[in-house]
């Protein structure tokens, strides 16, 4: 029989079944790090708590030591023991005897895990914002290299008006800058402190819990026992993040799959970005988008089984909770396999100037000319309507709206023909949208530097 915990009050082990069904070390083992560095805290709130004699703190923290030297070698995810916490115990055993027996003087698992996973997930959302960074560099890199790419913007996927490539490129690069927003905030929350409460009423040691936050870095310490041991809030917070930061590298992905494909062509993957078909020769499929696309379902899937998870739950631990971190790496693993992916597609994907251009049609300068018209003091929703019947004429003809006959345009207003003529180039139609915000390059210029800012 493997080291246990717990089962003094029992008379016979666990039936293998509920040994499986409890067993969280396949998944939990990836805390090892964490839990090592609690306890090593933990010795030292005990010593000063008077607990452990200097020369019992240091046969464990000695003993730590080499559990932690052990660790990475041990095939963790098939050893026999219950979870992180009890194969950590039994290591420290091996290494120290009977001195490990007092590592978890009042302390539980359940202060312990919550504390071990708020360190995790620290580190992660870490990690998973210096990936979003990385893509929206690599996005506003594009936009600065595109920047005078002109093609149509879309609306409902129909033509609408003619935009800067880089004025869609930072258009996919501000809400990463919003998802950057969200892990702060999120990590502003997981930095409160659970260890010391015990299982949920108090450690009956007097450690010190100032000295615990600030041996493991955390910002505050949490105020109370029951509501920490059973507190998720962070990894739904963090979830979210995940989930709604999915969701923009999908909606960009989803974009990059249109854009990619023949009829459009606006840009092409390199070819170390794209996979080909096993029936079709020609085909160069764009699955790196298509697959950051469905990995948002994915993530908001773990979102959703975290909140299932929660909502009928009392205050304090219950086992429902050690679901929590197998929702938690998922998404963390998926967010971190997906950006990189996206961010190596985008960094050498390359815009095609000559199909951005072939697909910029006269349509598009329907809304410069009913703005010219305001020019003449024509009220917009009337020039909304001349500029319409404008279209009408153009397609009853079949020419291009600049192209409508000079006497037609005039006998819908009388200043359409000099209106046509003075319509001048795309680049033109765009440079007209010189608002904070829009297309013109001065404001694509001024967001990319704010966007580098933010992304720095
Ligand atoms: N493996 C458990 C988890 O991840 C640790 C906490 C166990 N607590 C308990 N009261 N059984 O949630």
């Amino acid at each position: 029989m493997t080291h246990q915990l717990w089962g003094g009050r029992f008379a016979t082990p666990p039936a293998e079944a509920l040994d499986k069904l409890n067993r969280s070390l396949p998944v939990d083992h990836r805390l090892w790090q964490e839990d090592l560095r609690v306890a090593g805290a933990w010795v030292k709130a005990l010593t000063q708590a008077g607990v452990l004699s200097s020369s019992e703190a240091e046969q464990l923290q000695g003993g730590l030591a080499k559990v932690a030297s052990r660790l990475p070698a041990l095939p963790l995810s098939d050893l026999p023991d219950e979870d992180i916490h009890t194969l950590v115990e039994r290591l420290l055993y091996e290494e120290v005897g009977a001195v490990a027996g007092k590592l978890n003087t009042g302390r539980s698992r359940n202060d312990q895990v919550a504390t071990d996973l708020r360190l995790w997930t620290m580190g992660a959302l870490h990690a998973v914002d210096a990936e979003v960074v990385a893509l929206g560099k690599a996005l506003v890199a594009q936009a600065e290299t595109g920047l005078d790419l002109i093609l149509p913007g879309y609306t409902h996927m129909q033509r609408a008006q003619p935009v800067r490539w880089a004025y869609i490129m930072t258009a996919h690069a501000w809400p990463l800058t919003r998802d950057r927003d969200r892990l702060r905030d999120a990590l502003r929350r997981t930095s409160e402190m659970p260890l010391g409460v015990a299982a949920l009423a108090g450690s009956g040691i007097a450690v010190d819990r100032e000295l615990l936050r600030k041996e493991l870095g955390f910002e505050r310490i949490a105020p109370n026992g029951l509501d920490t041991t059973g507190d998720r809030d962070f990894v739904a917070e963090a979830l979210f993040a995940l989930a709604l930061m999915a969701t923009h590298v999908s909606r960009l992905a989803g974009e990059l799959v249109v854009y990619t494909s023949s009829e459009y062509g606006f840009v092409k993957l390199d070819d170390a970005w794209a996979t080909g078909s096993s029936l079709l020769p020609q085909k160069k499929n764009p699955d790196v988008f298509e697959l950051a696309r469905a990995k948002a379902a994915v993530v908001l899937g773990d979102l959703v089984t975290l909140m299932g998870t929660l909502k009928g739950l009392p205050a304090g631990y219950s086992k429902d909770l050690q679901e929590d971190k197998a929702a938690l790496f998922h998404a963390v693993d998926t967010i971190l396999l997906v950006l990189p992916a996206v961010r190596g597609a985008i960094e050498t994907m390359k815009p095609v100037p000559q199909r951005m251009a072939a697909a910029l049609d006269p349509a598009l300068f329907a809304t410069d000319i009913a703005d010219a018209l305001v020019a003449q003091g024509v009220p917009f929703r009337e020039a909304h309507g001349l500029t319409g019947k404008l279209v009408r004429a153009a397609e009853q003809a079949g020419v291009a709206i600049p192209d409508v006959n000079e006497a037609v345009a005039r006998g819908i207003h009388e200043a359409l023909p000099g209106i046509l003529q003075a319509l001048g180039t795309f680049a033109d139609s765009v440079e007209r949208r010189g608002t904070v915000g829009g297309s013109g390059k001065a404001s694509v210029m001024a967001q990319s530097a704010e966007l580098r800012t933010l992304l720095g």
